[in-house]
């Protein structure tokens, strides 16, 4: 039977801002924030630890991962503790009915790895899932919410592999904590309760999901209130009992099935045999040599690490440096090298189990050369992929696909060194919205282009069974040294992938502390608005970057980064004010 700690019983009676506020009280000293990483926005301390440390986005989800490593456990059993916390208290972002890539260092082989839990298409799914019977793309909604959108989810199969490789303390403890916080309840955190109301028409049509999110009258569930969801503990004590496979091959893949193959306004096609076919892939990170550093990401079926990449690779053609985070000329390349690593990402990222990709996206001189199409002080006329190092080049169209904010994202490092970056997802706020078993079903299958061929060309991310939609999903380990320097990631889209690069940047060229980078005002540009975030002091460089030639968005960029730098046998950890996200170590 699953025991409470003492501490928990407390987080399930205890209004969150409380909690977060009592939370930051037991960190260490704040450290002040430079003016120039001032955000306008609530700022945030920079936590220190020597032993251990765990960012995720909501505080109960780190306090789940922090017990764990007080407790002597690793960096992967407080990642299994920290994700089942998540799929409770922030079940809009990622849980059991999603998937995740996770980067790994083993300090005992001084390995770096990644993992890859990524949902997949049905083997019944045809590449016109998304389109109507003219062939026309669905509009995005339309495609999202029910049945059609849900991929096999890799989220479950992912934790316990990874537990049976790295794991020190028995499974069942790791999901004790959600478990009975989900039979005790916990509080509805204003995040949470701003989202229900966001996507209230979408979450009321399915009864499982409206009866869980909206209470008996018909309101979202309000901030402060108490929450419990016994589907969710008794899904956690099956998988606890049986283990993963449970949800492969067992009742949960059952459940899910009939709940898909069932949603009448919009079915899907997944099937049994897809969960009991599915499989964690173990890949070699994507790493670009960076002054004394190695970057290192998720490569496909992630974008992250290429296009993080390539703007690290040709913003570091510049001086960035010397012109300081203050430089509208600074952000100008920062734009335009974003720019043209999203061109190519649109004409060759994709599961490249499936389709070819040139092997050069990443060579320095391939980068130099993109660079040189740059002129400082002037943003680029126009942006076109590229042409990189290819043995058995094929002509392929661009994708642009629909990529909303969402995700979630989580660092940790133990006692031992090892660290873990992961992003996790559902996709979409509320993935499907249809919800089994006490969890929301992912609505992964939107991120492959809706459309398979353009003029004739096909598209590389395109949908084809089996395959896993392309990702921006971007966990990144700086590696200095040969060991883990920086851990970090974010939530967000396609914008991930800018909110990465920005957080590398202004601690690698500008000297940020990892809590100052966070905060930095986010600004980024992917197919070619320059978005800068709304309230930020940033909304200063609206003009120069007008004048530059750049089309500028002032708009809610909500970003969720969570970092950890390991620097001088100390940890020092950041997590992002503009969500719920909380550092804790020891
Ligand atoms: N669904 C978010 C991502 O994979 O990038």
């Amino acid at each position: 039977m699953f025991q409470i700690p003492t501490w928990r019983k407390f987080l399930a009676i205890t209004p969150l801002y409380l909690i977060s506020t009592s939370l930051f009280a037991a960190g260490q000293a704040a450290d002040t924030v430079a003016p120039e990483a001032s955000t306008g926005l609530q700022e945030q301390a920079l936590i220190k630890a020597k032993n251990y440390m765990v960012a995720s986005a909501n505080p109960v989800a780190s306090q789940a991962g922090y017990d764990i490593l007080k407790a002597g456990g690793s960096a992967i059993d407080a990642l299994v503790a920290v994700q089942m916390a998540l799929g409770l208290v922030e079940p809009q972002s990622s849980g059991l009915g999603g998937g995740a890539f996770v980067m790994y260092y083993d300090a005992s082989k001084k390995q770096l790895t990644t993992f890859d839990g990524r949902e997949t298409a049905p083997m019944d799914a045809t590449p016109e899932l998304f389109q109507d019977e003219k062939g026309e793309p669905l509009s995005f909604y339309t495609a999202v919410v029910g049945g059609r959108s849900v991929g096999t989810p890799g989220t479950v199969k992912l934790m316990g592999e990874l537990h049976d490789r790295y794991g020190t303390l028995p499974w069942e403890d790791l999901l004790a904590p959600a478990a009975q916080l989900a039979q005790e309840g916990f509080i509805v955190s204003p995040r949470l309760a701003e989202s229900i109301k966001g996507s209230a028409e979408r979450l009321s049509r399915y009864p499982e999901t409206k009866a869980y999110f909206f209470n008996h009258d018909g309101t979202p569930r309000e901030a402060g209130s108490k929450l419990t969801n016994t589907a969710y503990y008794e899904t956690l004590n099956l998988l606890s009992t049986y283990g993963p496979e449970e949800f492969y091959t067992g009742r949960i893949a059952k459940d899910i099935v009939t709940k898909v193959q069932g949603i009448g306004d919009n079915p899907g096609v997944l099937s049994e045999q897809d969960f009991a076919n599915y499989k964690v892939k173990e890949r070699t990170p994507v790493c670009l040599p960076y002054k004394q550093f190695d970057i290192c990401g998720m490569g496909p079926p992630s974008s992250g690490a290429l296009t993080v990449g390539q703007i690290m690779g040709i913003t570091e053609q510049f001086n960035l440096a010397e012109m300081g985070p203050n430089s509208p000329e600074a952000w100008q390349i920062i734009g335009d090298a974003s720019r043209l690593a999203f061109a190519d990402r649109g004409r060759y990222m994709a599961d490249t189990d499936y389709v070819p990709m040139p092997e050069g996206l990443l060579d320095k001189s391939y980068l130099a050369e993109r660079a040189k199409l740059i002129t400082p002080g002037k943003a680029l006329d126009s942006v076109a992929p590229g042409s990189p190092q290819w043995r058995f080049p094929i002509a392929q169209a661009d994708d642009i696909a629909i990529e909303l904010p969402s995700t979630s994202h989580i660092s940790i490092v133990d006692k031992d060194g090892n660290a873990v970056s992961v992003t996790t997802t559902i996709e979409n706020g509320f993935g499907s919205n249809v919800m089994s078993n006490g969890f929301l079903l992912n609505n992964e299958l939107t991120d492959f282009s809706f459309k398979s061929f353009q003029d004739g060309y096909p598209i590389a991310n395109r949908l084809e069974p089996g395959k896993r939609p392309r990702s921006s999903m971007s966990p990144t380990i700086v590696m200095k040294d040969g060991a883990p320097y920086l851990v970090v990631g974010s939530p967000g889209g396609s914008r991930i992938i800018g909110y990465v690069a920005k957080t590398l940047i202004a601690h690698l060229e500008w000297g940020m502390d990892i809590q100052q980078a966070i905060s930095l005002p986010n600004m980024l540009n992917r197919f070619g608005t320059y978005d800068i975030e709304e309230g930020s002091n940033a909304e200063a460089f609206a003009k120069p970057l007008t004048d530059m030639g750049f089309k500028i968005s002032v708009r809610d960029l909500n970003s969720g980064i969570q970092g950890i730098i390991v620097e001088d046998n100390q940890l020092l950890g950041g997590a992002d004010p503009r969500r719920e996200g909380l550092v804790l170590g020891d």
